[in-house]
């Protein structure tokens, strides 16, 4: 209950959590952190933009009532950089990386991250390519933590050092997120392209443990490795991970460039599915800390995920060069999307002809615009209606309601039948990226 001189409210328990912690010395991003440790099964406080974009989020209204100003930008995705030392043929970077325009600057950086916590951002993950390559990367740290942002290294591991962890630290990193590519050591190497890769994030996971942060794992889930889910968990444990993401791969960038050879069966996901909710069901039982997050592929799902919780609803990415994104693949849509070095976040958030082009449901066709879930999945993705239909406007084919749903269907046939191993994957490399775009 809470007593104000007017009146009084009834809190549900939710709002008593929250307000619980709110006491006048935690900052904001300090009670995110700690409702994030209470309740780490909670819808929202998942640990990348990946998840973002796979469960639903508290709406910030505008999708509901689209002739409101939306939310503000509550997560901020800074890609720092395209650069990468590893190769991995479902990165989801887009495939001309290395033909982007100049890194923004230190100071270009620490300006976006003022001019976003100024619109009400108070999550901030540093990514890329691999966002370790960047020298200035505790300057930055330093700067967020400032700026009274929570902040988030999502990393390879490649590059990393216990000094340069500690530094972090101190600096004011809150949380390290370091990705796997299998559990196995010669799958994992083959992947990343790499023959040192596994051992060094094995030592970086030990490190990120040995300095007291948050111990998450991310395994990005697909054919070749969806097998070993059982040795993937197991080697979580062992880590001591207190979150692991099984991010059942999503299909852009590279990904989508080798999706025949990486989307796993039905009956492998099923398996999947069945192994984690039995690891899930043991670990409660013996109320072990480490909790579990399988994302799905909407590969095989009838109804499409809400991308975003909604375009420019509470996600903002800027690219290595400053181009500002609702999303970290809209970069392939032919939409003309703002930059930092020309306009401010405000005007880029609020005005920008990118961010607008499809809030609210004005812009849908049929059969999105008369449908009555237009409001749970806004259409679903539109970086996977252009990858998948060539338009961007259309329902994105997952739903079963989509016109172009046989692409979908055919995904699925062409997974039962695909044959490719691991080393017939195109990797993610500059020469790579030379070939096709010469191709092209
Ligand atoms: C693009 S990476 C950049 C950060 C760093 N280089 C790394 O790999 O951890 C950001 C996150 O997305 C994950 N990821 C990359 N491609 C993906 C895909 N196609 N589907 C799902 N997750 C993906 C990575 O595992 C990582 O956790
Ligand atoms: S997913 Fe792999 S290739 Fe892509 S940025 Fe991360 S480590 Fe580099
Ligand atoms: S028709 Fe459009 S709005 Fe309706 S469920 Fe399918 S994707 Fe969602």
């Amino acid at each position: 209950m809470l007593l104000y001189p007017e009146g009084m409210v009834r809190l549900n328990e939710s709002a008593g959590q929250i307000l619980n912690l709110v006491d006048g010395r935690r900052s904001v991003a300090q009670i995110m952190f700690d409702l994030r440790q209470r309740f780490p099964d909670a819808l929202g406080w998942t640990t990348t933009h990946w998840l973002l974009s796979r469960w639903p989020m508290p709406s910030t209204g505008y999708n509901l009532k689209p002739e409101n100003q939306p939310g503000p930008p509550f997560w901020l995705l800074a890609e720092l950089t395209y650069r990468c030392p590893l190769q991995c043929p479902y990165c989801s970077n887009p495939l001309d990386f290395n033909q982007q325009g100049e890194e923004l600057s230190t100071m270009q950086w620490i300006e976006v991250f003022r001019q976003a916590r100024e619109l009400g951002a108070v999550q901030l993950g540093f990514s890329g390519g691999e966002p370790l390559v960047r020298q200035d990367l505790e300057e930055l740290i330093r700067a967020a933590r400032e700026l009274g942002y929570y902040s988030n290294l999502i990393t390879s591991g490649i590059g990393l050092t216990e000094a340069r962890m500690a530094a972090f630290k101190e600096a004011g990193l809150d949380h390290i997120q370091i990705s796997f590519q299998a559990a196995d050591e010669e799958v994992n190497n083959l992947l990343a392209g790499s023959r040192k890769a596994f051992a060094q994030k094995l030592a970086m996971a030990h490190a990120v443990k040995a300095q007291g942060y948050p111990m998450v794992l991310n395994f990005v889930i697909h054919r070749h490795n969806i097998d070993q889910i059982e040795r993937i968990i197991e080697l979580c444990l062992a880590l001591e991970a207190d979150f692991v993401e099984l991010a059942t791969c999503q299909f852009y960038g590279w990904a989508e460039l080798n999706r025949a050879g990486l989307l796993p069966t039905r009956a492998q996901l099923q398996r999947a599915e069945r192994i984690t909710n039995q690891y899930r069901e043991k670990l409660a039982a013996e109320n072990h800390p480490c909790k579990l997050i399988l994302v799905t592929p909407d590969y095989y799902e009838e109804r499409p995920k809400a991308c975003m919780n909604g375009w420019g609803s509470l996600f903002l990415d800027i690219t290595p060069d400053g181009t500002a994104l609702p999303c970290h693949s809209a970069r392939q849509l032919p939409v003309q999307f703002p930059n930092v070095r020309n306009h401010s976040l405000r005007h880029i958030w609020y005005d920008s002809f990118g961010f607008n082009r499809f809030r609210g449901y004005d812009w849908m066709p049929e059969p999105c615009r008369s449908c009555d879930e237009k409001e749970q999945d806004f259409g679903g993705c539109r970086c996977q209606a252009f990858l998948l239909t060539g338009d961007a406007s259309n329902a994105d084919p997952v739903c079963a309601k989509s016109p172009h749903h046989e692409v979908i269907l055919a995904a699925r046939i062409d997974a039962e039948q695909a044959t490719q191993a691991i080393d017939a994957l195109t990797l993610r490399n500059e020469r790579n990226a030379r070939l096709i775009a010469k191709a092209r």
